[in-house]
């Protein structure tokens, strides 16, 4: 298979167009970013260690029926993929309560969220990925109502596999981020599972094992990325789905930096905001919560703190 243009470069992988119809080659780059781009960084050897979990994850689900894109690796950061026409939703799903949905609603980390919680952001960098919901998907015409039901019963089988999966190798799924895409009439799962999308914690000491580590500066990112990706792909491979009840042990709240309005970069660089002020305002609509958050400053429950991260203040973690 040869490597053609560049067709798509994200903050962390590039999609290729390939001389084989109907594949593309997705590169996985060191490059790893947090807060809508805030802070960024070059990792050695991060973009292979996403890749090798991702590929391992496609494989595992195709197995239990789930169709994604994943074709073949070509080396350890070059994954061969279908095409699909993106589906541009980041669907979320949610075991327990942490990072974005601890910041804007009333929920304490660390609580289980049963059942699962999947929410719905409208992918669109501009616009800082808004939340949806069902009547705005289906009114943007992002999906019609049958695709979206689809999409969420997916997004559920997937959770309860890749619970299954990390309960095996004592990891808590807390939650994360997956994209589909169309091909032909079948939704199939698209994009990367890695520790990148997903958070995951540690059963024993509720160590994170993903990107919060990064983003809140939490020890050496690439030495958990590297224990994390062959404590998945080991034993698993052999060993996936016993039937454990997902127990959340307490975990120490986490201080996260205050969320600041898109808008206001420059005053926020000047005059920053203090983590420990309540939030100001409930929010009720999806759409609105977003935004609202970005206004209100962040509540802060901490007693451990993380380093705020270095230079502009984020409008979200992400
Ligand atoms: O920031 P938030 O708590 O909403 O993220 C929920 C999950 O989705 C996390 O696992 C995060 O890494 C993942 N995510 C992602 N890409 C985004 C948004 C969220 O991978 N654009």
């Amino acid at each position: 298979m040869k490597q053609k243009a560049l067709l798509y470069k994200g903050k962390a992988k590039s999609v290729f167009r390939t001389d084989v119809k109907g594949q593309f080659i997705v590169e996985f780059r060191d490059d790893i970013t947090a807060f809508d781009g805030g802070k960024k960084d070059v990792l050695k050897n991060k973009g292979s260690y996403n890749a090798g979990v991702s590929a391992f994850l496609f494989e595992y689900l195709e197995k239990n029926g789930v169709p994604t894109h994943f074709v073949k690796m070509l080396d350890p950061r070059r994954m061969v993929v279908r095409e699909l026409a993106m589906i541009p939703l980041e669907v979320i799903v949610r075991n327990v309560a942490a990072g974005s949905i601890v910041r804007n609603y009333p929920f304490k980390e660390g609580t289980k969220l049963s059942p699962p919680i999947i929410v719905i952001d409208y992918k669109d960098d501009a616009r800082h990925d808004p939340m949806l919901n069902d009547e705005l998907i289906v009114a943007l015409k992002l999906a019609t109502a049958k695709e979206l039901a689809e999409i969420k019963t997916i997004a559920l089988k997937i959770n309860a596999l890749l619970v299954k999966l990390m309960a095996a190798q004592g990891i808590t799924l807390v939650d994360f981020k997956i994209e589909f895409g169309r091909s032909g009439k079948t939704i199939c799962l698209g994009d990367e599972i890695s520790m990148d999308s997903m958070r995951l914690w540690d059963k024993k000491t509720n160590e994170s094992l993903d990107k919060d580590v990064y983003r809140f500066e939490k020890g050496d990112v690439m030495a958990t990325y590297n224990r994390v990706a062959k404590r998945i792909t080991t034993k698993a491979a052999a060993a996936p789905a016993k039937k454990t009840a997902a127990k959340v042990p307490a975990r120490k709240p986490v201080k996260v930096p205050a969320k600041k309005p898109a808008t206001t970069k420059t005053a926020a660089k000047k005059a920053p905001v203090k983590a420990s002020v309540p939030a100001k305002k409930p929010v009720k609509k999806p759409v609105a919560a977003k935004a609202a958050a970005k206004r209100a400053p962040v509540k802060i429950v901490a007693k451990k703190a993380v380093k705020k991260p270095a230079g502009k203040t984020p409008a979200k973690t992400r």
